[in-house]
């Protein structure tokens, strides 16, 4: 029954009951955590046959010597793994370290300050800049634009992607928005994928913003589906060719949830004055990547058919975890107006709304009950979810027993806070 529709006594008699639970998960002295965004322990298993290289492995056909200085853009069998995951030409893509975040840090920090296509170009030369925010989002993009001084403008979701009509009116009357995050497929925290026309609309705002505007497209899970079947993506860059807006949008991935996290490649395309300006930039900051580690990457995925077959193998693991988040919310909170939460078909995370001005209170009730989650607000610009709403879960790290008694806490926590709340709201 809809919380709603109880009376003061039936929530009086609820709160008790889930108030007797709560006491007995706080007893159980629990030391769980729903925070981690990342592989498993089993995952990482799953690229340990990349082993070390023998020496005969260490040079190229062409004689180059993998151990050696130099390559900026990454070994050629390495740019063609990141054009296959962003649907790109190899030519058209720079395979780099081990994070694609710091690719998108120094793509923002240097067009702020150098330009996206250098001299003349550069955002902080045009006053104010301002970046759209697609909210719920990733915490560390958002961080990034506040590191760089740009400040941000939250846009929500629709059903199928980023609220579009929103995003056209902002980009074509306010030159100053320089940026948008976007992450495509799987979004990070709600699962969106974004439809063909989304997809379509997005490579067309290059004819409506001011000059120099760039959209990050963060393809982080473009290949991490969890079902057969999956949702396809739009190729952007196609669209962009269409519309002649190639230089709007720099394509972002990485191998960090494929093989392992923090000892990937990370990959940076998009059109050849782009890349030609961050290449320019980047041969400032270093000689060349670890080309060692990219043909260790290469040796072991083989090719996007190799790579697609690992990744269902990550999905046998991932999936009876998002399974299991997925039954308790439905069982727990099912048809009794708590809360709304994504099921992603792939992806890291599930995003719960719970009930106006409560994710803060369950976040906190959950950590005093042993859980710990994700702070409120942080799939919000500057920490600060408007309504307090959003909860960001992740089911990858933890093995399934811990998930299932998590979710359990979680689930009684956003009962009991709403219950609560709502015999505050009567006057009970
Ligand atoms: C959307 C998104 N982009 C980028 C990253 C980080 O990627 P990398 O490990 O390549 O820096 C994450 C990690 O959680 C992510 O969720």
């Amino acid at each position: 029954m809809p919380l709603n529709d109880y009376n003061r006594d039936q929530l009086i008699t609820e709160a008790r009951k889930l108030t007797e639970t709560f006491r007995r998960f706080q007893d159980a002295n629990l030391k769980l955590d729903l925070t981690r965004g990342k592989p498993s322990t089993a995952q990482l298993d799953l690229a340990n046959g990349m082993g070390p290289l023998l020496l005969e492995q260490c040079f190229l056909e062409d004689g180059t010597d993998l151990r050696n200085y130099g390559g900026l853009d990454g070994i050629p069998e390495a740019r063609k793994l990141g054009a296959a995951m962003l649907g790109l030409h190899a030519n058209e893509v720079i395979a780099a370290d081990n994070a694609s975040l710091t690719l998108m840090y120094l793509y923002v920090l240097w067009a702020y300050h150098f330009g996206p296509l250098g001299a003349g170009t550069a955002w902080r030369d045009e006053g104010d800049v301002k970046f759209i925010a697609i909210v719920p989002g990733y915490d560390r993009h958002f961080s990034v634009c506040e590191e760089v001084g740009i400040e941000m403008v939250t846009t929500p979701f629709a059903e199928d992607g980023p609220d579009i009509d929103v995003i056209e009116e902002l980009v074509s009357k306010d030159s100053s928005i320089k940026g948008m995050w976007c992450v495509p497929k799987y979004s990070n925290p709600t699962g969106h994928v974004y439809s063909s026309e989304v997809v379509d609309r997005i490579a067309a705002l290059g004819r409506m913003a001011g000059p120099n505007f760039r959209v990050i497209w963060d393809n982080a899970y473009g290949v991490h589906d969890l079902r057969d079947n999956p949702p396809v993506l739009a190729n952007i860059m196609e669209r962009c060719r269409h519309y002649g807006t190639e230089d709007f949008v720099v394509q972002i991935a990485s191998t960090s949830k494929i093989t392992v996290a923090g000892g990937g490649i990370s990959f940076l395309g998009g059109s050849k004055p782009n890349l030609d300006t961050f290449r320019k930039r980047l041969s400032i900051m270093t000689i060349g990547p670890n080309k060692l580690n990219q043909q260790r990457h290469v040796n072991f995925l083989k090719n996007f058919g190799g790579l697609q077959a690992h990744m269902r193998r990550h999905a046998e693991i991932l999936r009876p975890k998002f399974a299991m988040v997925q039954q308790h919310l439905e069982k727990g909170l099912g048809g009794k107006g708590l809360a709304t939460w994504s099921d992603p078909q792939g992806g890291y995370f599930v995003a719960v709304d719970v009930r106006p001005e409560l994710a803060a209170e369950i976040i906190r009730m959950a950590g005093e009950a042993g859980v710990k989650l994700t702070p409120a607000g942080a799939t919000f610009p500057y920490h600060c979810d408007p309504e307090d709403r959003n909860i960001r879960i992740a089911p990858s790290f933890p093995p399934v027993e811990e998930l299932d008694l998590a979710m359990q806490v979680f689930v009684n926590c956003v009962e009991l806070a709403s219950v609560q709340y709502r015999l505050k709201e009567i006057g009970g």
